[in-house]
């Protein structure tokens, strides 16, 4: 997000300066904050009102965690990983994405002894070396969650209809189409995928160079080439739902008719089967209306087989993530304005070294009484605090010059309208509670909620 600035009128362009940050990632400024800010909150709610509980496993984990979740031909693991040596020579790789540190964290914490399911979310930066481009950053911030334990359509249903609810109240939801498909399982997709193979069988010199050597490794992906050859040939492809085995069958249609119940649209697409390994039945992806699948917001499906794959008992499970970094620029496309409560009331400025003895005990109590408040402390002069008061676009200022301190008084500013009047001292805080009305304090303290 390379059009991110502080919000202030003035830029300050620095030309070239001696240290950047790496390609394909950024510095959150506090203009996208309160994007990020607004989305964790939706976020929180959504999955709390759910019954969702927060993880967070580490930045970095034993490379092998990912390798064996992912699988080793996926374009995650074979070209996307950070993946260093800590001094001992152990291979950690920074974390591509949340599932497969969930999974082991299950699997570790004994959670399977928990109720079940085991319904966990996380926000948290991920790190994929991706070619940078608009929507594909090397450090993006995924929301997702996971539930895990049980195995039933209506599980699979809710976790689509959580990410639509999510994208709903950030006012993008009508942006996108809810892609859906099943990709079957241990069962039926082994002679699926000798069908494909077979299908494929002479064409060989029509695919990529990646999906040649997709083929004998990992030949469901050749259904999602993006390559206009592979996408034809990929498109008469022997179809996946023709070839599903009667649960599998089962349990896709009810889906689809729990989505029905639900109100939720989406469109059947036998194409899709996502770009990590340890998916089975079903798979969705939210696409831009306009762009299709390219940049998908977010995806998900059913990953039956990986917790026993990881170690753990055979424990279906189903989830769901998405990228906040492409989330923001569509609520930007969107016009879609969030609120925050970075804006001050007040600014005190003050002049000379008894004038500021006043200003001090007189900021902490405005803060205190819900006021945010901020102080020029400095030496500058009146004339030179007032403008940095109109830069902060505060609506009133209180001014304590030498003649104030010498009467016990203080001067209200109203920033706007370019009045002002005199108070005593001690009525100051008072009489900017009138002002800014007291409905608009901040006097949220978190503190007060320890028990
Ligand atoms: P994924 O489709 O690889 O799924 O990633 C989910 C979302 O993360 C993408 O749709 C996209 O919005 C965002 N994303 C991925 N890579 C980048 C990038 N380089 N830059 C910016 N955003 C990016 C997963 O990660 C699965 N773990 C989802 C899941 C959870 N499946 C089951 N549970």
């Amino acid at each position: 997000m390379n059009d991110q600035t502080t919000g202030d009128d003035e830029e300050v362009r620095i030309i070239k300066p001696p240290y950047q940050t790496p390609k394909g990632v950024h510095d959150i400024l506090p203009v996208d904050h309160e994007y990020y800010t607004f989305i964790k909150k939706v976020v929180r709610h959504r999955l709390r009102q759910a019954g969702f509980r927060r993880i967070s496993t580490p930045i970095f984990e034993f490379t092998e965690v990912f390798t064996r979740s992912i699988g080793s031909t996926s374009d995650i693991v074979s070209k996307e990983m950070y993946t260093f040596q800590d001094k001992k020579g152990r291979s950690l790789t920074l974390k591509p994405e949340g599932t497969a540190g969930v999974v082991r964290s299950y699997i570790e914490n004994n959670m399977q002894v928990l109720p079940q399911p085991v319904e966990l979310y996380y926000i948290e930066p991920h790190f994929r070396y991706d070619r940078p481009q608009k929507g594909r950053y090397r450090q993006f911030h995924q929301f997702g969650y996971e539930i895990i334990g049980e195995s039933d359509p209506a599980l699979d249903t809710q976790a689509i209809y959580l990410a639509y609810k999510i994208l709903e109240d950030l006012g993008i939801a009508q942006l996108f189409t809810i892609q859906l498909n099943s990709i079957g399982c241990q069962t039926c997709r082994p002679q699926y995928l000798t069908i494909l193979k077979d299908f494929y069988f002479g064409k060989e010199r029509s695919l990529c160079a990646e999906c040649k050597y997709r083929l004998d490794k990992n030949p469901l992906r050749l259904l999602d080439c993006k390559q206009e050859d592979c996408q034809i040939l990929a498109q008469i492809a022997p179809k996946l739902a023709d070839y599903l085995c009667e649960e599998c069958k089962e349990y896709h249609a009810d889906v689809k008719e729990f989505l029905g119940e639900l109100k939720i649209q989406y469109i059947e697409n036998p194409n899709l089967v996502r770009g990590l390994d340890y998916y089975t039945k079903t798979v969705f992806e939210f696409w831009d209306r306009t762009e299709g699948a390219q940049n998908a917001i977010g995806g998900g499906g059913r990953y039956d087989g990986l917790v026993e794959l990881m170690g753990g008992q055979p424990t279906p499970a189903c989830g769901f993530a998405a990228g906040m970094e492409r989330i923001i620029a569509n609520m930007k496309r969107e016009k879609v304005r969030v609120p925050h409560k970075d804006d001050l009331h007040v600014f005190v400025a003050q002049l000379g070294k008894d004038a500021k003895k006043k200003c001090l005990p007189l900021i902490v109590e405005l803060r205190e009484a819900g006021i945010k408040t901020m102080g020029a402390l400095g030496k500058g002069s009146i004339k030179v605090q007032m403008r940095l008061a109109d830069k902060f676009r505060v609506p009133y200022t209180v001014i304590i010059g030498l003649t104030e301190v010498r009467e016990g008084t203080a001067i209200i500013r109203d920033m706007k309208v370019g009045t002002q009047k005199t108070f005593p001292l001690e009525d100051v805080v008072e009489e900017l509670i009138k002002i800014i009305g007291d409905e608009n304090r901040d006097v949220y303290s978190p503190a007060e909620a320890i028990y």
